[in-house]
């Protein structure tokens, strides 16, 4: 095998795709479409990923998604005229990985997607489209648990294409945990105390592009009863200026969008956290940390009942959160002793493996 293409353009794709990018150093070609078009965001995930054989960056993001994902199709397209490759390798639900899927199939190339089989059912969601569309296409997907597995295999994806490997947040997040010192020094330079604060983050257009839905999930953040620190995603910090919603954010302790390490910090001093994100339930599995996460719809259930609590927009929101706090000690024991569904070791290894199994031999996948 020669060189491997790597489609992204989120912060979450750069994140969980840089295990691989490590893995296959020189022969890892990566194209960035820019969709998430924040340059502090980006800049801030990219000096953590290991330097790939080739980096090819476009700046697709903002505007309509179809013209979006036009436009993704196109650049990666070019890419691959350009530079053939093995495979394509494109990871979760973004617009990016359906423009890399697509064009991975529009030029015959065998195409890899990494979290496969991930499903929330719920046909609101862009993303829900984007995995099932990517996975009926991918010629090998990586489920990360074994019920991400039994989905596709639900629909009729022949066993043959799935693999169950495990998560790549897992290492993801070993690779750039920072140690208990510089975790100290995150906590103090914000003035917490560990497990004296709360976590949130909150960008899901379910979540923001609503008036009154954003107001009622900042104003239960606002009522919590102990500091609740909010990295401010771009998107949320664009609504809440647009609907005059500021004030409700003088309750609470707003930051920048953190590097990953010291995201990371944050998350495991807290005694709670409350999201939105798809990355944030897995991590808290692996960080032991419990999360109310605020969907109408979640594809990750493999948390629900042990790390996390599904609750809508709404009042209960505070009483999850409350009931997390009545024994912080005692739940950091609890989860401690739950290992995460998510796997352990090297997923990105078991999917290089499966990947050079597919490249040797195309002929196996039915
Ligand atoms: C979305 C998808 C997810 C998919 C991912 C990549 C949903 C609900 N989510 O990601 O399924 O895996 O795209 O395709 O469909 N973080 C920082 N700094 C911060 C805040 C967060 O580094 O200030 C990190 C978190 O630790 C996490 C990641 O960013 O690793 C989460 O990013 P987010 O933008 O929340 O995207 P997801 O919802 O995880």
């Amino acid at each position: 095998m020669d060189t491997v293409t790597l489609v992204c353009g989120t912060r979450p794709e750069l994140i969980k795709l840089a295990p691989l990018v490590r893995l296959f150093g020189p022969r890892a070609i990566v194209v960035y479409t820019g969709q998430h078009y924040d340059r502090t965001m980006y800049d801030l995930i990219r000096r953590d990923v290991a330097e790939p054989g080739g980096f090819h960056e476009f700046a697709l993001g903002g505007g309509r998604r179809g013209t979006q994902l036009g436009r993704a199709v196109r650049a990666v397209d070019d890419v691959l005229a350009a530079h053939p490759t093995s495979a394509v390798v494109v990871q979760g639900d973004t617009t990016s990985a359906l423009a890399g899927a697509l064009a991975a199939n529009a030029n015959e190339v065998p195409l890899v997607h990494v979290e496969a089989g991930l499903r929330s059912f719920d046909r609101a969601m862009p993303e829900e489209h984007n995995r099932v569309t990517i996975d009926h296409l991918a010629d090998l997907c990586c489920a990360p648990t074994p019920l991400n597995r039994a989905n596709l295999l639900a629909e009729r994806v022949s066993e043959h294409r799935v693999e169950v490997t495990g998560n790549t947040v897992v290492e993801a997040l070993v690779a750039a945990m920072p140690t208990a010192a510089a975790e100290s020094a995150v906590l103090s330079a914000h003035g917490l105390h560990r497990d004296g604060y709360a976590v949130a983050t909150v960008h899901r257009p379910e979540n923001v592009d609503d008036p009154a839905t954003l107001e009622t999930v900042l104003g239960e953040l606002a009522g919590l009863p102990l500091p609740v620190v909010l990295p401010l995603h771009p998107r949320t910090a664009d609504r809440v200026a647009r609907f005059g919603l500021g004030a409700l954010l003088r309750r609470l302790h707003v930051l920048e969008p953190q590097g990953y390490p010291a995201f990371l910090a944050l998350v495991s001093g807290a005694a709670v956290v409350v999201s939105d994100s798809g990355g944030i339930q897995e991590e808290v599995s692996v960080l032991k940390r419990p999360v109310v996460v605020v969907r109408r719809s979640t594809e990750r259930p493999e948390i629900e009942g042990t790390f996390g609590t599904l609750v809508r927009p709404g009042p209960r929101v505070g009483v999850e959160v409350c009931r997390w706090l009545d024994d912080v000690a005692g739940h950091r024991a609890r989860l401690a002793a739950i290992p995460s569904p998510y796997g352990t070791g090297s997923p990105s290894a078991r999917i290089a493996a499966a990947l050079e199994r597919l490249v040797a031999v195309p002929a196996l996948v039915g």
